[in-house]
């Protein structure tokens, strides 16, 4: 049995209805195996900076510092919109991630056979898609030197990478290409950036260390067109901060909706931040449509990697993959042959029933 304390920082939006949805199938595996979950709710993100000024409290950290994982929902809203602003919900994000040393995103991208039709690509080109991103999260193009100017007329963000950063991040896509189909495809703009020729001389290097794997390049424009032409070629998708961020965001187009994919941050040890690829999606937030699958799924990804607990995150997995193979699915997955549409707490119920 395991006792696991756990901050629980919903956001902004529809956060705050995944996240309850995601501590409902917590609370469900702790008691079908033994374990204690112990939550501790904290701010960040638009409902921080109303309530004290700055998108991630000092509470907030201690509160992480003191926990076993971050579970986290969505951060942002157009209340918080102005780019003019000082602090941003975004800020939040960001400052954890570069806090806990977070600099390894995993993103597990999926196309189940029962949402082929959901996905507007031809079916035999999404046969055995099951890829993995591995985003670079604490460097790049997000964290180098920049100078913002509110009035000026230039302004300017530097895409930097040191050595080490590189090497850490390599290892942690070539170590999960080793459990998986042994494959990493590294993203970079080596014919263009210097700091992407960096970027690939060392990935290079690393891939020294595992000669079992098979290691491809590719520029980031061929990849973005790859992934739609042919998604199923890829395993490990090894990428910089905002390129990752980018191609994440169009390879969710292969789970048929963005509200599928969990992600992973971690850094050296097992402390993890566990977060939906998706936003806070202010257009449907309160009212209860939200697709809480890419939460559930990011609490089956802490329980893997910051608990080491495999059969737990697998029954929550196969759980998911049944309610939507019954055909059960929320409005971001329907269409005209959809019979009824859940909303969050039906779905929720749905996988709780199957767990
Ligand atoms: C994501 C988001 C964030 C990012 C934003 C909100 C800062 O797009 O997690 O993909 O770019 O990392
Ligand atoms: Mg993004």
């Amino acid at each position: 049995m395991v006792k696991a304390t756990l901050t629980v920082l919903p956001g902004d939006g529809v956060g705050v209805e995944v996240m309850a949805s995601a501590q409902r199938v917590l609370d469900a595996i702790g008691k079908r195996y033994g374990h204690e979950f112990v939550y501790h709710e904290g701010l960040i993100g638009g409902i921080a900076i109303d309530k004290t000024g700055v998108a991630l409290p000092d509470e907030t950290i201690k509160l992480a510092e003191q926990s076993d994982a971050v579970l986290l929902g969505a951060v942002g809203g157009p209340k918080w919109d102005n780019p003019t602003a000082k602090v941003r919900p975004e800020q939040g994000l960001l400052k954890i991630r570069k806090h806990f040393n977070l600099f390894a995103n995993l993103r597990p991208v999926k196309t189940y056979p029962t949402l082929v039709h959901r996905v507007p690509l031809r079916a035999d080109l999404l046969a055995g898609v099951d890829l993995l991103f591995v985003r670079e999260l604490t460097g790049g193009l997000y964290f180098g030197p920049r100078q913002e100017q509110e009035d000026g007329d230039s302004a300017y963000d530097t895409m930097l990478y040191t050595v080490p950063e590189v090497e850490r991040v390599a290892h942690v896509a070539f170590r999960a290409a080793q459990g998986r189909r042994k494959k990493v495809t590294s993203v970079d703009k080596a014919n263009v950036l210097a700091a992407m020729r960096l970027w690939r001389k060392t990935v290079v290097k690393v891939h020294e260390d595992y000669a079992d794997v098979t290691l491809e390049h590719g520029l980031v424009d061929s990849c973005a067109m790859h992934l739609l032409t042919r998604p199923a070629s890829f395993d490990v998708i090894l990428a910089e901060n905002m390129f990752g961020d980018i191609l994440s965001d169009e390879a969710s187009v292969l789970a048929g909706s963005l509200g599928m994919l969990p992600s992973a941050s971690l850094g050296d040890g097992r402390f993890g931040l566990y977060e939906p690829v998706h936003g806070s999606a202010p257009d449907i937030a309160g009212m209860k449509k939200a697709n809480p699958t890419g939460m559930i799924l990011s609490v089956a990804m802490m329980l893997r990697y910051s608990l080491g607990l495999e059969t737990e995150a697998n029954t929550i997995e196969l759980a998911v993959e049944s309610a939507l193979a019954d055909g059960i699915v929320t409005a971001d997955l329907a269409d005209a042959q959809t019979k009824t549409v859940a909303n969050t707490d039906e779905f929720t119920e749905a996988v709780l029933a199957r767990l």
